[in-house]
């Protein structure tokens, strides 16, 4: 479960700030503040909040396991970036199958999950020449097999860089400039989908069925067992 590895988290980054608090007064006494130290302590602060945020997340009623239509935590998420995609001129194309039979999942947790997905395909688009067409792709259906439900996550952003696709769902792992990235949402979300018996992975771009251009750089596949009716 992702609440019990931000425990595990939280446990180390509180001893970090502790030192870093013993360093900063020290500095302070002597009058020789370094603005390096400054930056760690607020980064790990942050970080702190931001762990915690996640746990008082997970303990959040709203994080019950229900019955849900995949396409409304999406629809949800896209509602929540609606300003953001509009002011940077990026098209949402929704493809949603109708219809879907019912996954298990916490609305919140999965909402959570696609604005994490969102926030990072647009910070992947938002370099781009607005004379380049910004998009992002959002389908989902039945899987082959018919027991799972697939969404597929795709943005025609900067793209991930073969040497990095291995290692993008890591704890900590960003390419973002410090303050920007923390490199836990790949992370926490595969947490949430695995929470859900599900997978999150990165998908070959290639594979993407649209003869049109423009075609996506980056593709996420994030897919949820069908739930079982007894
Ligand atoms: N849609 C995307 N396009 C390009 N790179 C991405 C995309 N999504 C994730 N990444 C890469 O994966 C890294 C980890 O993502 P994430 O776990 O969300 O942490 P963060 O966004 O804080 O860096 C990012 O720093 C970025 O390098
Ligand atoms: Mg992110």
């Amino acid at each position: 479960m992702a609440s019990s590895i931000l425990h595990e988290i939280r446990q180390p980054l509180f001893s970090i700030k502790g030192y870093v608090q013993m360093l900063l007064l020290e500095a302070h006494k002597s009058g020789k503040v370094d603005e390096r130290l400054v930056k760690v302590h607020e980064l790990v602060e942050d970080l702190e909040r931001r762990a915690s945020s996640y746990l008082d997340f997970s303990r959040d009623p709203d994080d019950q396991m229900i019955p849900l239509d995949i396409n409304d935590p999406i629809r949800g998420a896209v509602r929540m970036f609606q300003h953001r995609v509009d002011k940077l001129r990026v098209q949402v194309h929704l493809e949603l199958a109708s219809g879907l039979p019912p996954v298990r999942g916490s609305f919140s947790l999965l909402q959570q999950v696609l604005v994490n997905l969102l926030q990072n395909a647009v910070h992947a688009l938002q370099d781009r020449d607005f004379s380049e067409p910004r998009h992002i792709w959002i389908r989902s259906r039945l899987g082959d097999s018919g027991k799972q439900v697939e969404v597929l996550f795709a943005d025609n952003g900067a793209g991930i860089r073969a040497e990095h696709a291995g290692k993008v769902f890591e704890f900590f792992f960003t390419t973002k400039a410090v303050g920007e990235g923390t490199g836990l949402g790949l992370a926490i979300s595969q947490e949430i989908v695995q929470a859900h018996q599900g997978e999150l992975r990165l998908w070959d771009a290639a594979e993407w069925d649209c003869s049109a251009a423009p075609r996506p750089t980056t593709v996420f596949r994030m897919a949820l067992p069908v739930l079982e009716r007894g």
